[in-house]
């Protein structure tokens, strides 16, 4: 059964609760409301679900549940603006059984996530890491033609798991470096963005077994946790690279680890982890293996972006305009 959205019901001044320090002044854009935000970093669990209990709106970040019983604690909430675009943090139906409305950041960070993917790419390729621990630990002793050795992307076969925005733009830098480049997607791509970026749809196990470098680009949700096991693994190629922008919970970290540790897999650059922070040990010591603390959309342009997207979710609702990204639109169907 649907339920209505709650509103603001206005005649007095609206609660909206920050998850974390911003790069932009939420006070200062939303001066009709009294805003509860951390003056630096990021409030934990449990003073956001202390903090929400009389709250009219909420920005949070990928790390915060948002489940039902927090839901259940925010009585008076209308909107849940979550800082990024994924949004498994979040139970969306229970957000829409109670009427409560559901924002993330798409398309801002689609660039800046693409940059990173590829990023990880040539500095796993090309073993930078490995490369600057050598010259900054006083262990370089020279030019040496069989040192760090590494591979070459142009001619080789990329292939992205998810072929929504990052992908297609993960793929659109590729074509710059003469990748060619396979694609799983649930659904086929517009014949034209599969010829414009030469690109070719292929179901996963193929994928796997025939790319030289691997990107995930799939929002996580029940098909796609651990869709990277071992035995997806084993499908790889041994020399080829996984590379992870998306959510660590799309690979099997322990099955990873042990692929890289046995030389199964050529390397692996990751950007997101199951339990972050927490990264699984055998990690930190897998060969040939860049590890970052995910920073996908850490640039100020998009970070700025997704803040003021949170700000205009919530402003929106507010003021009784919809907001124009929301997770749960029917909700609030669009105007026709
Ligand atoms: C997202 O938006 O989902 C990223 O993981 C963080 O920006």
């Amino acid at each position: 059964m649907s339920v209505p959205r709650r509103r603001f019901p206005g005649a007095r001044r609206a609660r909206v609760v920050v998850g974390s320090a911003l790069p932009i002044d939420v006070a200062e854009r939303l001066p009709a409301c009294d805003v509860v935000a951390p003056a630096s970093g990021v409030m934990a669990q449990h003073a956001l679900d202390a903090a929400v209990a009389d709250a009219d709106a909420v920005i949070c970040l990928l790390q915060h549940r948002i489940d039902d019983a927090f839901l259940a604690r925010a009585p008076h909430l209308g909107v849940v603006a979550n800082n990024a675009v994924g949004h498994d943090n979040v139970d969306v139906p229970a957000a829409s059984a109670r009427g409560v409305l559901v924002a993330n950041t798409p398309e801002v960070l689609t660039d800046a996530t693409a940059d990173l993917a590829f990023a990880l790419l040539l500095a796993t390729a090309r073993r930078l890491g490995e490369g600057e621990a050598l010259l900054r630990q006083g262990r370089w002793h020279g030019f040496d033609p069989a040192e760090l050795l590494g591979a070459e992307l142009s001619g080789r076969r990329l292939g992205l798991v998810g072929f929504g925005r990052i992908g297609r733009a993960v793929a659109a830098r590729a074509r710059g470096f003469g990748l060619r480049i396979l694609y799983a997607a649930p659904h086929p791509a517009p014949a034209a963005v599969e010829a414009e970026l030469g690109a070719t749809r292929v179901e996963l196990p193929a994928l796997l077994a025939s790319s030289d470098f691997v990107s995930l680009h799939c929002a996580l949700t029940p098909a796609t946790r651990g869709l990277i096991d071992a035995a997806a693994l084993a499908r790889m190629r041994p020399h080829a690279i996984l590379i992870n922008t998306a959510r660590g919970a799309v690979v099997d970290e322990a099955a990873l680890a042990a692929a890289l540790h046995a030389g199964q897999l050529g390397g692996a650059g990751l950007d997101v982890f199951v339990d972050e922070p927490r990264v699984t040990p055998a990690l930190l010591t897998a060969p040939r293996t860049t590890l970052l603390p995910h920073i996908g959309s850490a640039t100020v342009a998009a970070r700025t972006r997704m803040a003021e997207l949170c700000v205009a979710a919530v402003a929106g609702w507010l003021e009784d305009r919809r907001p124009t990204n929301l997770v749960n639109p029917e909700l609030w169907p669009p105007a026709t």
